[in-house]
């Protein structure tokens, strides 16, 4: 299973397999289970699908590493233009964007300017932006662009970040957050890391998971519980019963396509549930990630595909 792991995000890198696979009609049909669409239109749709059913949204522009000033800027349009829609149709979500979509790997001062841009707008419309954690050469410098919009006076509390409990930083970064009151969403990590960084052993990721889970529920501030894990969640909820931590005070996120009877299920049990809605035509990188997650996904996938 590792080296399928492997194998699945070293393609999520590759270009040309991109190229083809975003534009193939198999392709489009195979990420439909994950992705809502291509439009701005399909994203508002599945939003407003899970919203009926009880849970909250963020919306992830599919797209990362931009080459020019152009498309990042491009890309912030499309944000800007989710925040206005979301708001026009009163919907329950926020959004999720990734720095290196907003130019970060040109120039972090760019990428901070939209980011800027992008919590401004949020504030305005009443929502709320997640920088999403990518691989571990940026996570210094995505923390750095997030506590410096939260540092504003006037955008506090309308910009939070993603923790990956993989790497060994992540309880050095949660206290700082913490003590800034920043929101954080708990994830265990999506990437490729090396050993020097990130446990390579899922049973101490997860151990680290509900560590940096339980400092997160002892903290007043809004946060997210981001897993599919039953184990992961229980914890959380046993911890949150002991502590007696109100279910309003945190929620659990889960992505979309993913483990719909666990979603209804804590919705049932009146836990938040957000739902991560991605969309557009990037999606291939973002499909390969989940492929990694679970190899099995491709048998599932496989036998939707040649179903009718
Ligand atoms: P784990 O991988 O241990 O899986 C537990 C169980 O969940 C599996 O046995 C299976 O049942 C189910 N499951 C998990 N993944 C599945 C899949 N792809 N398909 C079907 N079933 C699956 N990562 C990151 O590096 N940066 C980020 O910003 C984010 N953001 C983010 C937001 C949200 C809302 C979520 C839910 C996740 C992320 N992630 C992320 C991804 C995260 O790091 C992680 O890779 C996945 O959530 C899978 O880990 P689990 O916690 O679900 O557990």
């Amino acid at each position: 299973m590792p080296l399928l792991r492997s194998a699945f995000i070293a393609l999520s890198k590759n270009r040309s397999v991109r190229g083809w696979c975003e534009h193939s009609r198999i392709g489009r049909r195979l990420s439909s289970r994950f992705v809502a669409g291509t439009q701005i239109g399909d994203a508002l749709l599945a939003t407003q699908s899970v919203n009926n059913q009880g849970m909250s949204v963020t919306l992830d522009s599919l797209g990362e590493d931009v080459t020019s000033e152009l498309e990042a800027r491009e890309a912030a349009e499309t944000y800007h233009q989710v925040l206005d829609c979301v708001a026009a149709q009163t919907l329950n979500a926020n959004i999720s964007v990734k720095l290196t979509q907003m130019g970060l790997k040109l120039s972090p001062e760019l990428a901070y300017n939209i980011t800027e841009g992008l919590a401004r707008h949020a504030k305005q419309k009443g929502s709320f932006l997640r920088i999403d954690m990518e691989d571990s050469s940026l996570t210094q410098v995505t923390l750095d662009i997030v506590r410096r919009v939260h540092a504003l006076p006037e955008l506090r509390g309308s910009i939070g970040v993603v923790i990956q409990a993989y790497l060994y930083r992540s309880q050095g970064d949660i206290e700082q957050l913490l003590a800034e009151g920043i929101r954080v969403r708990l994830c265990k990590g999506a990437y490729k890391e090396p050993a020097e960084v990130a446990f390579p052993r899922k049973h101490d990721v997860d151990a680290n998971f509900i560590r940096l889970g339980k400092m997160l529920l002892d903290s007043p501030v809004y946060h997210g519980l981001a897993t599919h894990d039953e184990a992961m969640i229980a914890a959380a909820k046993a911890y949150a019963t002991e502590h007696n931590i109100d279910p309003s005070r945190f929620e659990f996120q889960m992505l979309y396509g993913i483990r719909r009877d666990l979603q209804r299920q804590l919705v049932n049990e009146g836990y938040n549930i957000r739902v991560y809605v991605p969309f557009g035509s990037r999606w291939y990188a973002y499909f390969m990630r989940r492929l990694a997650e679970r190899p099995a996904n491709v048998l599932f996938l496989a036998k939707n595909l040649f179903r009718s």
